[in-house]
């Protein structure tokens, strides 16, 4: 049995090319037994669709932290509070430098924010934004805090460049996970 059965793992979804894989992230954590539950950023709705995750999930996804229904009851604490573990994956540049200055102006960077669970954190992005200093120094924050960093990877980038910056197979990441989880 994967050590990631009946985790509860919150998948947050950012705004970057690499978002299509986040689909199969979706399937290989639910098929190693975890329950999944999925928050997009506002960017990451315009590379794949919430219906999609919630098809896979099983679970209505969040995609804003205006939702007068979710939020009645303070919707956004009590996901906060659900998960085993957040993975953020992939995860933008843009998401990386709030999530390292404890920003909280959207839902997945206040769900961070609002949670003591552990987070994992699975960069995507082109290679100059990976190696651009204020990426660096994020991303050092992030580590000094005890976050878990998955890849990236090095490769073919979809921009058309060569470098650091890919998003880490769904199945290394998963693999990942269960590792820490075991
Ligand atoms: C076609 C396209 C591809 C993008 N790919 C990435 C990417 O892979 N990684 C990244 O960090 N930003 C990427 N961006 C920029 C982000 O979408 C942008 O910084 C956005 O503000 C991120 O928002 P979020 O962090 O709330 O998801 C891309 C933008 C466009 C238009």
């Amino acid at each position: 049995m994967s050590a990631l059965h009946d985790q509860k793992i919150l998948l947050c979804v950012c705004g970057g090319i690499a978002a299509y894989k986040a689909a199969e992230l979706v399937r290989r954590m639910i098929q190693a037994g975890a329950q999944v539950q999925v928050a997009m950023t506002a960017s990451a709705g315009h590379f794949v669709s919430a219906t999609t995750f919630q098809a896979l999930s099983g679970r209505p996804v969040r995609t804003t932290l205006w939702d007068d229904a979710a939020e009645a009851a303070m919707g956004h604490i009590e996901l906060a509070r659900w998960p085993d573990r957040i993975l953020v994956a992939p995860a933008s540049a843009n998401t990386i430098a709030k999530l390292a200055h404890g920003l909280a102006d959207d839902l997945v960077s206040t769900l961070c924010l609002a949670t003591d669970a552990p987070l994992a954190v699975a960069p995507a992005m082109n290679q100059q934004m990976w190696s651009h200093p204020a990426t660096r120094a994020n991303i050092d924050v992030l580590r000094g805090r005890g976050v878990l960093l998955l890849g990236p990877g090095v490769g073919d980038q979809a921009c058309g460049e060569t470098g650091a910056g890919r998003l880490l197979e769904p199945d290394e990441i998963v693999a990942a996970l269960a590792q820490r989880a075991a």
